[in-house]
């Protein structure tokens, strides 16, 4: 009977590990990013800036309640968790700090991927045990590192795809979805502040992204997920971004070239990150949308009267073949409605003459675009 049952548990994983991201039969795919929950040990661990009235009975589970409404009103094929999943130095056991924290995906059996931030690996558990957890969990299809690779910086560099929607799991991807590891801290001591994306990963991400690329008239755009902002982003002034940058951009000090590394590869349309808990906004750079998620987690940083908040990511397919048609992107707030707010195209597949594939940025459409420099966070702790 332990044996039958053993069986079944090791099926079960499987089918959750084997587990096709597909479009659905109306041509979309959604999914839902999860910024910085700085999850820690639950009801025990209290919430902070939030206003005076709200800190009694607020804590973790304010962040689990969140990540659950979000589930119900968005349905989404795929949950990102973009690190600082946990805020490992106030966890009593960083593995079961992890498990209250991605519980509410795996309670909906969603499939979901997470990525580490600076802070997941800030106790027992180091970068690579904490990957390790991570993906022995159910229904995730988070990986270590990918295989075939021999050496690679870092822990929780992988790709999914994603396919047409239909019978045929041998269909090729038609979205791709790459997953890095920013690091953390910079480890050569006359560069100060955080990790950034090395050569080795970068050199991966070239390869596959060459692999994964279609013909010129079929669109395989690709999204790219980690969790340190770019160097870039500190650039964009008030009226390049969708949504609002209320803190300095705390990216690394020292610029690896990934962002350039994303240009040449061609199929990266947009790269969504965490880290700066209120700043929420997209700006675009050279036809590449960069985006924060905007501050989940209730034991995060914040600012008190300004809502925690998730991103949802939408790609819809063209409706006579051709792949992927548009890729949209809102914020929900944790508020009693859950408003929807900074919806935006985020990248469109255009023709020209009919035949030749272009590909644009829309820059109309802009909602509620504010800046507000007078909030300085310096004394922050990222
Ligand atoms: C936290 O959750 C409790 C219990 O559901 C709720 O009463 C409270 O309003 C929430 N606090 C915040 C800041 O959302
Ligand atoms: C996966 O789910 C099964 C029940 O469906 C449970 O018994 C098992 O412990 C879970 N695995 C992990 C690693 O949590
Ligand atoms: C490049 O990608 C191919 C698959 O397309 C793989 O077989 C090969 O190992 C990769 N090489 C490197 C250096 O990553
Ligand atoms: C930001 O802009 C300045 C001034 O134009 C430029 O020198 C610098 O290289 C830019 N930095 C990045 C990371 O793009
Ligand atoms: C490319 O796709 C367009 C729109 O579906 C189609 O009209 C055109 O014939 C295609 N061109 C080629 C070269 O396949």
């Amino acid at each position: 009977m332990a044996q039958i049952v053993a069986l079944l548990l090791l099926i079960d994983a499987a089918v959750a590990a084997a587990r096709l991201l597909q479009f659905n039969s109306h041509g979309a795919f959604k999914i839902l990013q999860v910024a910085d929950m700085h999850f820690a040990n639950g009801a025990t661990t209290k919430c902070l800036d939030v206003l005076p009235e709200q800190y009694a009975g607020c804590s973790d589970l304010n962040t689990t309640s969140f990540v659950k409404r979000m589930i119900d009103a968005e349905k989404p094929d795929l949950i990102v968790f973009t690190g600082d999943n946990i805020y490992a130095s106030d966890c009593s056991d960083p593995a079961e700090s992890l498990d209250a924290a991605f519980a509410p995906a795996v309670e909906a059996k969603l499939p979901w991927a997470a990525v580490l931030g600076n802070h997941d690996q800030e106790s027992s558990l180091k970068r690579s045990g904490v990957m390790d957890h991570i993906v022995q969990m159910n229904y995730t299809l988070a990986q270590v590192n990918p295989a075939g690779v021999a050496t690679i910086d870092g822990f929780g560099n992988y790709n999914l795809e994603v396919l047409a929607p239909g019978q045929d799991s041998e269909q090729e991807s038609l979205l791709n979805l790459y997953f890095v590891d920013s690091g953390d801290y910079s480890t050569d001591p006359s560069i100060p502040g955080y990790g950034w994306v090395m050569p080795s990963q970068q050199a991966w991400l070239r390869n596959l992204s060459s692999s994964l690329q279609g013909s010129a008239n079929q669109s395989r755009p690709a999204l790219v997920f980690f969790h340190i902002p770019l160097p870039e982003v500190n650039n964009f002034t008030s009226s390049q971004i969708v949504g609002v940058k209320q803190e300095m951009v705390a990216s690394p000090t020292f610029n690896s070239g990934f962002f350039q590394t994303l240009v040449e590869m061609g199929d990266v349309k947009a790269a969504f990150t965490g880290h700066d808990h209120v700043n929420d906004f997209c700006g675009e750079l050279q036809h590449i949308q960069l985006c924060y998620g905007g501050g989940f987690g209730y034991h995060a940083y914040g600012k008190a009267g300004w809502s925690r908040r998730a991103r949802v990511i939408e790609a819809s397919l063209s409706d006579g073949g051709g792949g992927v048609e548009k890729i949209m992107t809102w914020k929900r707030l944790d508020d009693e409605m859950l408003s929807t707010t900074d919806k935006q195209e985020l990248w469109r597949r255009r023709y020209e003459d009919h035949t030749i594939l272009v590909e644009s940025i829309a820059t109309e459409g802009v909602e509620f675009p504010r800046y507000d420099p007078s909030f300085s966070s310096s004394n922050q702790v990222w």
